[in-house]
């Protein structure tokens, strides 16, 4: 991937975001597993997380957070030509969770259709529509990053539980002049850590049976330190190669948006790119880990206290399971 070919390029012409009402805190673990607020906080960053309703799935997350970036806009549904939905936890293992949110959006003249590239899927969504943009072959896309991820995390696991929350995050994206909007964007994969981080149980190589299911297999599996040390340097190479292509100095980016996996990660992203800290965006303490749906939740609430505003340099850069990592270098 990289720089587009210089006849144009797609700009975030909306931007929206949904978090589920019901919060689920650190001292709430507390009373479930064996755990403390000060561990969680110390080695995390976060506080508390927001978790979906029983009857609340992917695409009812998505479809909110879509609604506010097409009002954000000023976009009609039926304007919408591509709808690109990143995401680990989808309504069904098919159709695509796309699907659900065009028909409930009313965007009848769009293409739909989902990216699993877990944590790094808002990225690789982003970088897939702006490509489609550029080809002439989408003119106003809608992408989304959501997760309800509580649906797949073991609340007896203390190691994984206390990490993860739900929501959603969306952006429209409409046709700019080259140079304008989206910079520049990377996509990189590693297929060999597959069992870092991953949801063993549930696809067509080990389905779910009773069994499996006693021994809580269709739950998300972690190697934490094993993801830790690799995903800094990953975030860090992706982050490099964008501001290479785009010609920019990390000095002169605005706003860095890192996927809020965890606290220290994002610290240690922060101080090889040699950024202050009021150039990083966090909200961690408040939304865990919503893998695709962090980095669109972040952009979106910076937007809305009017820390990030029209016109700033924005480096968004990913890192998740597969493994996967990304970044995309955009003017807001
Ligand atoms: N409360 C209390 N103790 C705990 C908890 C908990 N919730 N979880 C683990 N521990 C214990 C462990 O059992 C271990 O005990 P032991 O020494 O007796 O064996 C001890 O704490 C230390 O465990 P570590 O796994 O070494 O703790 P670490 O400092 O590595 O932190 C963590 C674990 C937070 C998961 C960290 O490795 C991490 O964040 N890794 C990055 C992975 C990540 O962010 N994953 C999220 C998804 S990946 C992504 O989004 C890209």
């Amino acid at each position: 991937m990289g720089r587009d070919n210089g006849l144009r390029s797609a700009r975030v012409a909306g931007i929206g975001y949904y978090l589920p009402e019901r919060v689920l805190t650190n001292f709430d673990f507390e009373k479930m597993v064996d755990t403390s607020d000060e561990w969680i906080v110390t080695r995390t960053g976060i506080r508390e997380r927001h978790i979906a309703k029983t009857e609340e799935a992917s695409s009812d997350l998505a479809i909110n957070a879509a609604r506010v970036a097409m009002t954000d806009a000023g976009v009609d549904a039926k304007d919408i030509d591509l709808i690109v939905v990143g995401t680990a936890t989808g309504d069904y293992p098919f159709p695509s969770t796309a699907t659900i949110v065009q028909t409930s959006i009313g965007a009848k003249n769009a293409a739909a259709f989902d990216v699993a590239a877990a944590c790094s899927g808002f990225i690789y969504s982003v970088t897939i529509a702006q490509s489609m943009i550029v080809a002439g072959k989408a003119r106003r896309a809608l992408v989304v990053g959501v997760e309800t991820l509580s649906r797949i995390t073991d609340y007896t696991d203390r190691t994984t539980c206390i990490l993860f929350g739900d929501g959603a995050g969306a952006v429209i994206l409409e046709p700019c002049e080259a140079g304008e909007g989206i910079l520049a964007t990377s996509m990189r994969s590693d297929g060999t850590y597959t069992d870092l981080l991953y949801q063993p149980v549930g696809g067509s190589r080990t389905p779910l049976t009773e069994e499996r299911i006693r021994n809580r297999e269709q739950f998300i599996k972690m190697k934490g330190d094993g993801l830790f040390k690799y995903a800094v340097r990953a975030m860090v190479d992706a982050a490099e190669t964008v501001l290479r292509e785009a010609g920019v100095k990390a000095a002169d980016i605005d706003f860095v948006i890192p996927h809020q996996a965890n606290l220290r990660i994002i610290e240690g992203v922060r101080n090889r790119l040699r950024l202050p800290p009021e150039k990083v965006i966090v909200n961690i303490d408040r939304v865990g880990n919503t893998s695709s749906a962090s980095i669109p939740i972040a952009f979106c609430e910076a937007k809305d206290k009017g820390i990030i505003k029209r016109g700033d340099r924005v480096l968004m850069v990913a890192f998740g399971g597969g493994l996967t990592w990304g970044a995309v270098l955009l003017e807001y």
